[in-house]
């Protein structure tokens, strides 16, 4: 991680605080003062501020399950940001892996670990994504088929990547998906000709919800580990 991130993830500082103490030359990389904050710092490496050891804290995991009417950004908008529901320390600290939109509810995952959050966004890694669908009217029974080869969505270079759609009733179905481009789901659906009156994620890889709504928990190990690669 950057030495400057590493300073702000091991300290109560601020990154303009951190890059202050580095460029005042208070913070040592293994025994030398530290010239440039991008560096590359890991645990291992001895990295000092005024003579102290510092040592990062622990990536965290989360899932939260998120009501409508809530954004996953950092910043209250028009609507409550979904940080306002988990009361941990430095929540300023984490990110959302897979925003959901404000009128979609469900399964959202956030850390601080921006490798672990890459293998589950990144579509080359294919994790799977599964969102229950409401419809405005009955599915057509060619669209598994569609879904399955893969549609073209508006101003879209490539088809979507094969999905795969179970119905549930005519007017609700099981989507899985293992890309994240921008109102996936409900511009597919607008591709062949519905429309997606609710959508709500159930499960990113192997993690199920399985909390109320506004309820928050820390991922278990397995959990974490299930997505490989975590720091
Ligand atoms: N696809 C959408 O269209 N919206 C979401 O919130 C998630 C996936």
């Amino acid at each position: 991680m950057r030495l400057d991130k590493f300073i702000c993830k091991s300290t109560s500082l601020s990154k303009p605080q951190a890059l202050a103490a580095i460029h005042d030359g208070e913070v040592c990389v293994n025994g030398e003062i530290a010239q440039n904050e991008a560096m590359q710092v890991h645990e291992n490496n001895l990295v000092t501020l005024n003579g102290s050891r510092l040592k990062a804290r622990p990536f965290r995991y989360l899932l939260m399950h998120k009501p409508a009417d809530t954004i996953c950004s950092n910043i209250d908008e028009r609507y409550p940001s979904v940080f306002n529901y988990v009361a941990v320390e430095n929540v300023s600290e984490l990110h959302i892996v897979g925003r959901l939109d404000a009128d979609t509810t469900g399964l959202v995952l956030m850390t601080d670990d921006g490798r672990w959050s890459y293998n589950i966004t990144v579509p080359s890694k294919q994790c799977e994504k599964c969102y229950r669908v409401g419809l405005s009217r009955p599915i057509a029974e060619n669209v598994a088929a569609l879904f399955k080869r893969g549609v073209q969505l508006q101003g879209e270079d490539t088809l979507t990547r094969p999905a795969r759609l179970e119905v549930i009733n005519p007017q609700e179905v099981l989507l899985t998906i293992t890309e994240g481009k921008f109102h996936q789901v409900k511009r597919m659906f607008s591709a062949v000709g519905n429309r997606v009156v609710s959508l709500h994620r159930e499960k990113i890889g192997a993690i199920q919800l399985d909390v109320p709504q506004g309820q928050w928990r820390y991922l278990t190990d397995d959990e974490v580990a299930s997505f490989g690669d975590a720091q």
